[in-house]
């Protein structure tokens, strides 16, 4: 079955729209991406240096997402506000997630949350949830609120089609997999020790420094993807509005949990658009216990 059929058979109007529309998109920006790998001048409000990928592709998914009429605003993490549109969903996007990677051609993604409140607003106000992975295929992975799909990217003899590929995806009962972000000695005591103690459960190491490329694998083995709170920067580094509510909102559709080492993230009420957290996000019985090993040394 073809992404489109899909989605009118089984999402709204409006998110099918926007999803079919990021689906386009994100085969023009993975195609742009070997020319666009350098830095340009500017910086993104979250204070990182900006590359010719970001902003192509910001700009590609904000005009593709406007065009629907589905859109009531468009949120990037490449933006300073949102714009503005006529439809009824909010959407918040990373549009090019592990830009850093580009030059060593690791795994790469674009990440949508479709909101239903006016943004800022806390994860469970998402009506559906989106991600692209770029790597040895480009596939897209989605949820509406029932159950997570995938499709990949199949060049056909006029055009490239999306393919279903996987329906109602669940993450596996054993635990195979973890990564972490940030580097082992910038990581708290308790993250530190808790790593330790999944090597001592048999998770094995599986890092590749991109968010989407990280929690990919985690959804198919099973186990945690992490960038934890650090010594020095106590919020993290990935923002809960474009990356890990959307991200939290697909894992709990996928049976895991997400948390910020205290609470869901999907409760988290972000006051800016930009806003960080903490990230651990897998399988519930692996977060949970990272939770209970976190706030058991916190205050
Ligand atoms: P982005 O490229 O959208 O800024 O995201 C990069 C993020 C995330 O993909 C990854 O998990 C994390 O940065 C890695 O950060 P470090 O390089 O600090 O480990
Ligand atoms: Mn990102
Ligand atoms: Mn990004």
């Amino acid at each position: 079955m073809k992404l489109d059929e899909f989605l009118r058979l089984n999402a709204p109007d409006e998110l099918g729209a926007l999803a079919m529309a990021v689906a386009k998109s994100s085969l023009t920006v993975w195609e742009s991406i070997p020319f666009k790998s350098g830095m340009v001048a500017g910086v993104n409000p979250s204070g990182e240096r900006q590359k010719a990928i970001d902003v192509f592709s910001n700009d590609e998914f904000a005009e593709a997402l406007a065009a629907t009429g589905a859109a009531k605003e468009i949120a990037s993490e490449e933006m300073e506000e949102p714009v503005k549109a006529k439809g009824s969903i909010s959407v918040a996007m990373d549009p090019l997630d592990g830009s850093s990677n580009v030059e060593t051609n690791n795994p790469l993604g674009s990440i949508f949350g479709f909101y239903s409140r006016s943004l800022p607003a806390s994860g469970r106000s998402l009506v559906g949830a989106l991600y692209v992975t770029y790597g040895s295929m480009v596939t897209v992975t989605l949820s509406f609120g029932k159950g997570v799909h995938r499709f990949v990217a199949v060049r056909g003899p006029a055009e490239t089609s999306f393919e279903l590929m996987g329906v109602n995806i669940r993450l596996p009962e054993r635990p195979e997999v973890y990564g972490v972000g940030g580097s082992r000695r910038e990581w708290v005591p308790a993250v530190r020790d808790f790593v330790d103690s999944l090597e001592g459960r048999g998770l094995r190491v599986r890092y590749c420094g991109t968010f989407v490329g990280d929690y990919n694998q985690v959804l198919s083995r099973g186990g945690m993807f992490a960038y934890p709170e650090l010594v020095n920067r106590p919020q993290g580094k990935l923002r809960l509005l474009y990356e890990t509510a959307p991200m939290a909102y697909i894992n709990e559709q996928a049976g895991g949990y997400a948390s910020d080492g205290k609470r869901n993230i999907l409760d988290i009420e972000p006051k800016t658009l930009p806003e960080p957290s903490p990230a651990y996000i897998g399988s519930a019985d692996v977060v949970r216990d990272l939770e209970k090993a976190v706030s058991a040394t916190s205050g």
